[in-house]
């Protein structure tokens, strides 16, 4: 299979491996997405560069729907005068923008943590925000002093690298990348020390020979991180993902899937660095790695029941009406653009796209 044309990025991951030996697949990840010269996220965020939309890039609706959300946290956290959202990878500010605009009796308290390891997109993030850039700050990882509000991950943690494994007649095995000629090519090697523990065997016993699944162990350090910024409050996930058993039973090749200009490549290898390279979340290993950090589960849901739960059905309705009122009226313009934003906001809950992600909400530090 051919690697794409000769990049930097490419040359870079050869020389890796002819230094140091074939790089497990979370290695190869890591750099074909976050390196900070040519990886694919360095310059790039869905909404601009990227291939391809999330519900926070759908229009304003997901925004709004988001800081309903947080509103009703503020509440159940005693409307402290302080209510920081610390929210990682958070691409063109979206629902920062929403929230400011939408926060209601909430916006004195509102602040808003941007995690963001790229200066690129920070500065995109902070003209994004306009004026309410005054009420945001930026870091570059989830640590500093713990604060009252909720760390908030959408389409994030489907980004992060993963160790690609395989059940072989031998056992599990793990997927590497080496060099072969010019080009790049998997390679089973033994599991890396640690990574082979209870849920991996479990995993296995669902999985023929050939079959392939991941594991994401920074996960763990993430929650652990998401645990020590907030003293009281949320950690709120939404992502595409499932929960196990039915996580390794998606497919023989596993979840890993790729994003980028050539529609029909379906080589992960190919184009490393111009392409998104995404993996299901495994939901039962993030809500084990949450309760070990601290946090209380509250809620796992599919992404179009808790829009529902939030308002959507009276956003539909009263748009639907809107649409027929102004095409009453002759006003075509206006009830096409309004017919848009319905549109949007049915995308959001379609069982088929948006609506089937997953949305992981628990708590700290106080009786919710
Ligand atoms: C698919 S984009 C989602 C952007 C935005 N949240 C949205 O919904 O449009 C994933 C983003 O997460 C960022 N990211 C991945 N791992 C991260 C981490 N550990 N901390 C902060 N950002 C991260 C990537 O750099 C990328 O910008």
């Amino acid at each position: 299979m051919p690697s794409g044309p000769s990049t930097p990025l490419l040359q870079k991951i050869q020389g890796r491996i002819r230094a140091e030996g074939p790089l497990t697949f979370d290695r190869f990840m890591q750099l074909a997405l976050y390196d900070p010269a040519h990886g694919y996220y360095c310059s790039r965020v869905p909404g601009k560069g990227s291939h391809y939309q999330t519900s926070a890039t759908a229009g304003p609706w997901f925004g709004r729907f988001v800081t309903v959300e947080l509103q009703r946290m503020w509440d159940a956290l005693g409307r402290p005068s302080l209510f920081t959202v610390v929210e990682a990878g958070a691409g063109l500010a979206e629902l920062a923008k929403q929230a400011f605009a939408y926060a209601g009796e909430m916006g004195g308290a509102l602040r808003w943590c941007f995690i963001e390891r790229f200066e690129t997109v920070k500065q995109m993030q902070q003209e994004a925000l306009g004026p309410a850039a005054r009420y945001a700050e930026w870091a570059t990882c989830l640590e500093g002093l713990p604060v009252e509000g909720c760390v908030l991950a959408n389409e994030v943690l489907d980004n992060f690298p993963v160790h690609l494994l395989e059940q072989t007649f031998d056992g599990v095995r793990e997927v590497c990348v080496d060099i072969a000629g010019d080009r790049l090519r998997t390679v089973l090697r033994p599991p890396g020390p640690g990574l082979v523990d209870q849920s991996v065997l479990e995993a296995a016993e669902y999985l023929e020979p050939g079959d392939r699944f991941e594991v994401c162990p920074d996960i763990v350090d993430w929650c652990r991180g998401a645990a020590r910024a907030i003293d009281r409050g949320y950690l709120l996930v939404i992502d595409y993902g499932d929960e196990q058993p039915d996580i390794w039973r998606r497919g023989p090749q596993g979840t890993i899937t790729t994003y980028g200009p050539r529609r029909l490549s379906c080589d992960l290898l190919e184009d490393a660095g111009a392409k998104d390279i995404t993996a299901d979340v495994d939901f039962s290993a993030l809500w084990s790695a949450a309760q070990g950090a601290g946090f209380d589960m509250e809620l796992l849901a599919l992404q179009r029941f808790w829009l529902v739960s939030l308002g959507l059905p009276v956003v539909v309705e009263n748009l639907t009406d809107r649409v027929k009122q102004s095409a009453a009226l002759g006003r075509h313009e206006e009830a096409a653009d309004l017919d848009e934003e319905l549109r949007q906001v049915l995308a959001l809950a379609d069982p088929d796209g948006l609506g089937g992600c997953l949305v992981f909400r628990a708590s700290k530090g106080f009786e919710a």
